[in-house]
Parts: C-alpha cells; sequence; structure tokens
C-alpha cells in the first residue's frame, strides 16, 4: 500500500471477526517490530503473543473490553531493562512505542486490524502473563480481521500542530 494511504487506512478497531490471523502474516508483523529503531540499538523490550482462544474471561481481567479477547491475538508490549543497568524511563517507552507503531503499520498493510491499549491494569496483566519484575506492561494492541467501520478521522489541522521554529 502506498505510506500515507495506509496511515489514513488505519484505524482502531473495537470489533473483530472470529477468524485466526495466518502464522505467515503474525510472522511478518513481528519481523516488522523486531526491525524497528530504538535509542543506541538497545532492543530492550520484549513482546508477548497471546492468542485468546477459550481464554477470554481471564484475559478481560487485564482490559474489560468484549473486543479485546474478539481479537484472535493480543500483543503486550513491555519494556525491559539491559542486565545490571537501570531502567531508563523515558527512552524505554520511546523504543516500546517506535516498535509497537512498525507492529501495527505492518498489520494494517496486511489487511488485519489492530487497536492500540494503554487503559489496561497493569497489576492483572503482570500477574494472568506471569511477567517477571524487569519487564513493565507499558501497552497492548489487539489484532485480527476487523468487523468494524472506520469513524472520521478527526485530528487538528496541520497548522496547529506543526511549527517551524518560530513558537
Ligand atoms: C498510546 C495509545 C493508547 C490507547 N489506549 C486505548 C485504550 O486503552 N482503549 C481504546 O479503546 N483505545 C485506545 N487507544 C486508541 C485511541 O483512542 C485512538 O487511536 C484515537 O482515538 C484515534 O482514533 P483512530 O485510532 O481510530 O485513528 C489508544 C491509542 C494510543 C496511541
Amino acid at each position: 500500500m502506498e505510506f500515507l494511504e495506509l496511515v489514513k487506512n488505519r484505524y482502531s478497531v473495537r470489533a473483530y471477526k472470529s477468524i485466526p490471523i495466518e502464522d505467515d502474516k503474525l510472522k511478518y508483523i513481528l519481523e516488522a517490530a523486531r526491525l524497528a529503531p530504538t535509542g543506541a540499538n538497545r532492543q530492550s523490550f520484549q513482546l508477548i503473543v497471546i492468542h485468546t482462544a477459550d481464554r477470554g474471561d481471564e484475559l478481560r481481567l487485564i482490559y474489560d473490553k468484549p473486543w479485546f479477547v474478539q481479537a484472535p491475538v493480543i500483543i503486550c508490549a513491555c519494556a525491559t531493562t539491559i542486565e545490571g543497568r537501570p531502567f531508563r524511563e523515558g527512552g524505554n517507552y520511546r523504543d516500546v512505542a517506535i516498535v509497537m507503531d512498525h507492529l501495527i503499520l505492518a498489520a494494517t498493510n496486511l489487511g488485519l486490524g489492530t487497536c492500540w491499549i494503554g487503559a489496561f491494569d497493569p497489576t492483572t496483566a503482570r500477574d494472568i502473563l506471569g511477567l517477571p519484575e524487569e519487564a513493565r506492561p507499558i501497552v497492548f494492541a489487539t489484532i485480527g480481521y476487523s468487523n468494524d467501520q472506520p469513524g472520521p478521522k478527526k485530528r487538528k489541522p496541520i497548522k496547529e500542530l506543526i511549527r517551524y521554529e518560530h513558537w
């Protein structure tokens, strides 16, 4: 897909068909995430791939929306520390955001729907997914075939968002 078309085509999908994601598509998406740039090439993140089949009741404790577990796959993106080094709040979070944007746009390119989820319960996520202390869940994303419709893209006009040096 032409890149700007791809960006325009992505929208938050909050209803999914009960169709699994093909393995090769999932691999493509994860490869796009792997290739994302990170500060100093730290790559200190882990993506947890969660298949939702038969786990709906449990997974909804993490984020209580029916569509969260309607999606066949959920990704939990964690920031991790590099052994022996302190956690880098800003740096680690930026890295995870870039990785997830790669993942989400790659999914869009394959005709899959996604939704970022930041309003999840981190303590429950940690318990259910058995995350170790050094991994911080930052954001989730649902992935699956959309059963939703895009709404209007409500964005500020470019002149409110972009400045050329003089504030
Ligand atoms: C970091 C981040 C966190 C988000 N968290 C949630 C969420 O917890 N629940 C939800 O329904 N949508 C969530 N969204 C989706 C936004 O609401 C959505 O991207 C925004 O309203 C623009 O709509 P669009 O994605 O359809 O273009 C999140 C988006 C981002 C980027």
